[in-house]
């Protein structure tokens, strides 16, 4: 008989690798390369006994999803609703920044309203457990708390709380999981995945909503197998800065929702407080007249965002002078130096720049391309931007303004905190008329007048 092939697999992003190297070369992952035989294709034996599947007409279904509210307004908007049951949740972020909090939050939440709900820690004890809970004021809901990690043991204690009908398991987290038929250590790629995998498929079998913690790398990404992320229908970050305390959860997969949708938290002595308006607490330390500040109408999902940018201009003596960003895009704010430079002539070669997005947060739209100029134009000339006004819109390499979606939202939002006046790209419809003020503006030279007079 012929030597079965072998392949060398990554394990975290799926790639075949002709010989065992230490890293891959396609993700770049670190000690993911695995031996496996590979039995090349054949035929399937005729005498194998093989299930007729069911099959189901596509039309007819019920389109709306069952959502249940967790009760936490803002983990709810991100879920799309709520909790899915039968769904699967993965939740990952830095430790230390909230996750066991929220979900010990969520949990209670839930239990509050009668649903059964299990919180399995692999990482605390149940006595740290219990303390967290009576720290946030949670010691009275009827929440079930065990310190487990094998897998199975998980599996058995769920057949006895079946029959109660479980609404809600909570796995903290699933790098300190193990199924006992793999021989490899908690954390790696193939205990992760087989954990994973037979946990999901027990939470579907009952209709109960699985969340699982994952820890992330320091390059920001879910521990691990990226394939973790396929395995469930709905992929959240909970991201923030140590240095502030309002914290983001981020959908990043939702296959009942849409994705991009965030829900906004604040870090306080009782856990994580909700945040309703988040444009006025992103806004709360501004200091308005002052040159270098301007305020961008973003959105987040679907939801309006104002957050203040911040541009610092200094003269430099290297030379190489230095540009520094927090918050925004490197490259991007190179791109708009050069435009502001080239398009609107704009001194800016012999000068260092730093660019803030206050608060902490990261922006990641083009349409703040406008809010950007408009601060560094106004640090560069020593002139505060016209005070109770917002700006958005994408600048092309031209020193063209482009259109950006939702632009009414985002007005609308900016009106209801108290701004006047947006300046943004022209509408190919003709807009409404009333007291806020819209400045349209085509190009660059335009918006340059405008603050540096
Ligand atoms: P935790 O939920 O344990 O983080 P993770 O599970 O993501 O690792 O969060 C712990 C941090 O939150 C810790 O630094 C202390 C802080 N914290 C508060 O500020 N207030 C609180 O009420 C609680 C419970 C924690
Ligand atoms: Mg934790």
């Amino acid at each position: 008989m012929a030597k079965p092939a072998l392949n060398y697999i990554c394990q975290s992003c799926g790639s075949v690798h002709p010989r065992w190297a230490g890293q891959c070369a396609s993700c770049g992952a670190w000690d993911t390369i695995v031996e496996e035989a590979s039995s090349g294709f054949t035929k399937i034996k005729k005498d194998t006994k093989r299930n007729v599947v069911e099959l189901v007409p596509l039309k007819g279904a019920d389109e709306t999803v069952a959502h249940i509210p967790t009760g936490i307004t803002e983990l709810d908007r991100v879920l799309g609703g709520g909790l899915v049951p039968g769904s699967a949740i993965l939740i990952g972020g830095d430790p230390g920044i909230g996750k066991s909090t929220l979900l010990l939050q969520a949990v209670a939440a839930m239990a509050a309203r009668n649903a059964t709900c299990l919180y399995i820690t692999g990482e605390e004890s149940v006595e740290q457990v219990r303390l967290r809970g009576a720290r946030l004021g949670l010691s009275d809901m009827p929440v079930q708390v065990a310190a487990a990690t094998s897998v199975g043991d998980i599996l058995s204690t769920l057949k006895g709380v079946k029959q109660k009908g479980l609404t809600l398991l909570v796995i903290d987290s699933i790098q300190t999981m193990y199924v006992d038929s793999v021989e490899s250590t908690p954390g790696t790629v193939s205990q992760v995945r087989t954990s994973a995998h037979e946990l999901i498929a027990a939470a579907k079998q009952s209709g109960a909503v699985l969340v699982l913690v994952g820890h992330v790398t320091k390059e920001g990404q879910i521990a691990g197998p990226r394939v973790l992320e396929h395995m469930v229908d709905t992929v959240l970050y909970f991201e923030g800065d140590r240095g502030h305390s309002f914290r983001i959860v981020r959908a990043v997969k939702n296959r009942f929702g849409a994705a991009n949708e965030i829900g906004v938290f604040e870090m306080t002595e009782q856990g994580l407080k909700e945040v309703a308006n988040p444009s006025a607490l992103f806004l709360s330390e501004r200091e308005g007249g002052l040159p270098g500040s301007a305020v961008f109408a973003g959105m987040e999902g679907t939801r309006p965002m104002l957050l203040e940018v911040q541009a610092l201009i200094t003269p430099s003596y290297m030379s190489q002078p230095r540009r520094a960003v927090v918050g925004w895009d490197a490259n991007r704010l190179a791109m708009l130096l050069a435009v502001l430079q080239a398009r609107a002539g704009l001194q800016l070669a012999d000068k260092e720049v730093y660019l803030n997005v206050a608060g902490g947060l990261r922006i990641n739209e083009p349409a703040a391309d406008l809010a950007v100029a408009a601060a560094l134009i106004s640090a560069l000339s020593n002139q505060p931007v016209p005070p109770d006004t917002v700006f958005f819109g994408e600048i092309g390499l031209s020193g063209e303004v482009r259109q950006v979606s939702q632009a009414e939202t985002r007005i609308r939002e900016a009106a209801k905190l108290g701004f006047t006046r947006a300046v943004l790209p022209p509408s190919p419809k003709k807009r409404a008329k009333n007291d806020f003020i819209l400045e349209e503006i085509r190009g660059i030279r335009q918006l340059n007048s405008l603050i540096g007079g």
